[in-house]
């Protein structure tokens, strides 16, 4: 089983590379933002109070997310090679109980975590936000989200590293370039082949 935490700012790649690896690895695609938006595209009180938070560039609450992520592993078919979790988890609290969750199943993840410079983050998502129709693809919160990625996803990496399974890439070259350094990593790293 090959788990792969994708980890980056708003604008950094990660639906982008989960694709491709998904593609290339026969892995799932778990991109929380999508589930959320799915919600709020459904109408229903829960995708309206999760509208207000996103289209403001805030994070959803930890307890909000944790059932979304049981009930998807707990739905996992049983050939099931593994998932890229896509922007999951995003808070230290997220970390420790996606840890916790996946050692329930006998299973663990490495986290590869895509670093780009933050002008280059923003250039990124103003292009996307002429055609996305994303509420929150706008300068003011852009640079929100990026606040809220420093203030509280940022410290996860602390939490791989010391947890021995972090993996950083250079997210700022070329959508192939950055696949390229990514597999590499996974090469080295697949903790289904150790
Ligand atoms: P989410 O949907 O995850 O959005 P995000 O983190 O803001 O990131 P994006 O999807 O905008 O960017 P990306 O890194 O996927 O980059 P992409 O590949 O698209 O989350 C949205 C919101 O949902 C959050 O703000 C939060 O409110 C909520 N949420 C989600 N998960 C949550 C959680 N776990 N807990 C709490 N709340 C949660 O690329 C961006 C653009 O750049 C694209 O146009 C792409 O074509 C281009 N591009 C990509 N790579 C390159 C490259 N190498 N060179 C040039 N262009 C590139
Ligand atoms: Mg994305």
């Amino acid at each position: 089983m090959l788990n792969i935490i994708l980890s980056g700012a708003p604008g950094s790649g990660k639906g982008t590379q989960s694709s491709f690896i998904a593609q290339k690895y026969g892995l799932q695609h778990l991109s929380t933002g999508d589930v959320l938006r799915a919600e709020i595209a459904t109408g229903s009180e829960l995708g309206k109070q999760i509208d207000a938070l996103i289209s403001k560039g805030n994070l959803v609450p930890d307890e909000m997310m944790y059932g979304v992520i049981e009930n998807y592993i707990a739905g996992l078919p049983q050939d099931c090679k593994g998932t890229i979790f896509d922007g999951y988890p995003r808070t230290v609290a997220q970390a420790e109980s996606l840890t916790q969750l996946l050692k329930k199943y006998n299973m663990d993840a490495i986290m590869i975590d895509l670093l780009v410079d933050e002008q280059l983050l923003i250039q990124r998502l103003i292009e996307r936000g002429k055609v996305s129709g994303r509420a929150d693809d706008n300068l003011n919160t852009i640079r929100h989200r990026i606040a809220v990625y420093h203030q509280q996803t940022e410290p996860i990496a602390h939490y791989y590293l010391h947890h021995g399974n972090y993996f950083a890439v250079n997210g700022n070259h070329t959508m192939a370039d950055v696949f390229l350094q990514i597999m590499r990593v996974i090469e080295l790293a697949r903790p289904d082949k150790r």
